[in-house]
């Protein structure tokens, strides 16, 4: 038996763990119809194959009907729930994993216009800032009706197989009870601690009655709000106290901080740029004051923290979350020691900021993760062989490369620069950012091993093509910078690439027009300001940044407010013209009937990329398929059959903004999809 503390086994109350890793939970957005159909169960159980000890699933399931899904929660308060948990529950046991689910009332923190349109409740009219609903302040029926809502939706998990059941506590309505800023009501749920937890115990007692003991109950609670006039450390701790003596739950899940805001969200769930394990020490002075089983996540994302987590004792079990949304097999690479093959988790949270947006979560670097039924996280081999050129070493170029690699083809990449990376790179030399060379460096590493030959400093044209004799080219170029946006001056204004790479010095007073919306522009905004000089955003959209999120937003903004960067909504730069050493910027509206006019001293444009398409359409004429790719095939996952050219001599595809300017994560998705056919 390993001695290695992350492989012990732990007992929690009846239920075995094997090990003291766990996904805690968190909603992908993947239910449909509210429910956890095969791409829910897909998802969750590829977790517990990769070896996971506990998988909790569904970050906050519904128990009520005034508790619509924000983020497409799963509806526990519906009775067709029960088989579809069942299905999911049977599986993940199948693999030799536990699996919970949380529980929730949102309270405040979701929309009225949402589900049945009932009126928002909370234990206050205090308005949550995320989701803007002012609430009703909860009658004595609403307390009664929610209670039972509890115990109904734990017997529907117990009945579809759970081991146990977690109440999301923080931030949503039991945490709304307990803390002093959003407790306007008299006894006997509002004025005292007692009071203002007795709303939490009633929800446990009459979940705890309709259970029965051999079912775990826990709670995810915060332990300090980290917010004036809130729960403080010594409420926590004192919390926590009574939460164990209550004798109601089994453990404590603990959160410190407040989740009511973006920045407060993103502090409790930090993303890249910010400290790794930030609240790791916190929670081990919870379970070191409570001496009670104690679990914890927050940006845990390697091994190594893991690993000290438990050594350390500052928890009994600890959550790597959005580590196994980038690996799902963690644990099996652990055990089979192959720890520098898990795929590393870089804090982009793109996962988690689309879930707010309204979309599935993806992972900025894993495209098959919440894809399992089309897309493999373990690429098979080919049954042929075959000589594969791809063109380009950024993300789409790499991933291409190491997809076909696993396929067992004989791999030739070639890369116009020196080193790897593309826009990936540039976008890594903001500190904050750097977390995300890793997307190129694990690729590189798996290349390397899989005998992927690499041309450095290679412009690749028809003749280095051709010398390779390709049964299969993949051009992966990428795109350049789009600036020529203006109806006059183009000429006079650089790129935020300029920027970023150190290319362009930064002026003094500049103009940043930026319609793509995306990192690039703020990015190009804080290098600018932090050289000291007066920064204006402007866009004709109607929010700034709109492609960056919201959690992604918060960093940035913490920096570029100190800095005193402007920001200009709903104008747009139309043209540009010298005046000296200055440059007059003329602006108008997309309302119309507006024309002013700024005077700056540089004009930064961010309007994403233009394809660099030269080469494949030079290579296309020779090709079988004329570069075309059949959408069908594509999207069922059948090898690419199209013949258009019996002369031709290979088949050609284009992936990432070589095709059109996009995103990390879709220039990943259009090379694992293709090349996992090849
Ligand atoms: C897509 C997504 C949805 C989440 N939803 C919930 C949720 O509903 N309830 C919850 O308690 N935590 C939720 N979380 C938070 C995670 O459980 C975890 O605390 C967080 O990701 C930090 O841990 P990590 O750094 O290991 O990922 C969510 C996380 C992600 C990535
Ligand atoms: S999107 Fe980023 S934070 Fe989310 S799982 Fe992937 S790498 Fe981790």
């Amino acid at each position: 038996m390993s001695n290695d503390p992350l492989l012990q086994p732990y007992q929690l109350k009846h239920l075995t763990l094997r090990n003291r890793i766990i996904v805690t939970s968190h909603e992908p957005a993947y239910p449909e119809d509210g429910m956890p159909k095969e791409r829910y169960r897909a998802y969750t159980v590829e977790r517990a194959k990769g070896g996971v000890a506990m998988t909790m699933t569904a970050g906050s399931a519904a128990v009520s009907k005034d508790s619509p899904p924000v983020f497409n929660n799963l509806l526990a308060y519906k009775d067709e729930i029960v088989p579809w948990v069942r299905e999911m529950t049977d599986a993940v046991h199948e693999q030799g994993a536990a699996i919970m689910i949380q529980l929730t009332h949102l309270g405040r923190r979701t929309r009225w216009d949402k589900g049945d349109w009932l009126p928002v409740v909370a234990p206050s009219h205090q308005r949550e800032a995320s989701h803007r609903s002012f609430p009703k302040k909860m009658e004595d029926w609403d307390i009664a009706r929610i209670i039972k809502d509890f115990a109904d939706a734990a017997e529907r998990m117990k009945a579809g197989g759970m081991d146990g059941v977690e109440l999301e506590a923080y931030g949503h309505l039991i945490d709304q009870f307990t803390s002093p800023l959003t407790n306007e009501l008299d006894g006997p749920y509002g004025g005292s601690l007692d009071n203002r937890m007795r709303f939490c115990f009633d929800v446990f007692r009459a979940m705890r009655e309709r259970v029965g003991d051999d079912f775990i109950l826990g709670v995810r609670y915060t332990a300090d709000e980290c917010l004036p006039g809130g729960t403080g450390k010594d409420d926590g701790i004192e919390i926590s106290r009574r939460l164990r003596d209550s004798g109601l739950i089994d453990y404590l899940n603990v959160i410190r901080g407040h989740i009511d805001t973006d920045p407060g969200l993103t502090d409790v769930i930090p993303i890249q740029g910010m400290a790794n394990s930030p609240h790791l020490d916190f929670a081990g002075e919870i379970r070191a004051a409570t001496n009670f089983p104690t679990f914890h996540a927050a940006k845990i994302p390697d091994v190594a923290t893991a690993r000290h987590a438990i050594a350390a004792g500052k928890v009994d079990m600890v959550g790597m979350t959005r580590a196994h949304m980038t690996d799902p097999h963690i644990v099996r690479k652990i055990i089979e020691k192959r720890e520098e093959d898990i795929r590393p988790c870089v804090g982009a949270n793109y996962c988690l900021d689309r879930i707010y947006q309204g979309g599935m979560a993806f992972c900025i670097h894993n495209a098959a993760t919440g894809r399992e039924q089309t897309m493999p996280h373990a690429v098979p081999k080919a049954d042929i062989r075959k000589k594969v050129v791809i063109v380009g070493a950024g993300p789409a170029g790499l991933e291409a490369a190491r997809v076909c690699a696993e396929r067992g083809h004989d791999v030739v990449v070639f890369e116009a620069a020196n080193h790897p990376g593309g826009q990936i790179r540039l976008t890594a030399q903001s500190e904050r950012r750097r977390e995300m060379i890793s997307i190129i460096d694990w690729r590189m590493g798996q290349c390397e091993k899989l005998g992927v030959t690499f041309q450095f400093n290679t412009w690749a044209d028809a003749d280095t093509i051709a010398a390779e004799n390709p049964e299969v080219v993949i051009i992966a170029t990428g795109g350049l910078p789009h600036t020529e946006v203006l109806s006059r001056g183009n000429e006079l204004v650089v790129s935020s690439w300029d920027i970023i790479s150190g290319d362009v010095k930064p002026g003094t007073n500049v103009l940043i027009f930026d319609d793509a919306g995306d990192h690039a522009g703020l990015q190009a905004a804080e290098f600018i300001a932090k050289a000291g000089a007066k920064v204006e955003i402007m866009t004709p959209d109607r929010s700034f940044a709109p492609e960056v999120m919201a959690m992604n937003l918060v960093p940035y903004m913490r920096s570029l407010q100190i800095l005193d960067v402007t920001f200009t909504v709903t104008y747009r730069l139309e043209a540009a013209e010298r005046s000296g050493n200055q440059i007059i910027a003329h602006v108008g509206s997309d309302y119309g009937g507006v024309a002013k006019q700024r005077t700056v001293d540089q004009i930064v444009v961010n309007h994403g990329t233009i394809p660099l398409d030269d080469l494949y359409f030079e290579l296309k004429p020779g090709s079988k398929n004329l570069g075309e790719v059949s959408y069908d095939e594509l999207i069922s996952g059948a090898p690419q059959t199209v013949e258009r050219n019996p002369a031709g001599s290979y088949q050609l595809f284009r992936i990432g903004d070589a095709v059109a300017a996009r995103n990390t994560h879709a220039a990943i998705y259009d090379a694992l999809r293709l090349a996992k056919d090849i």
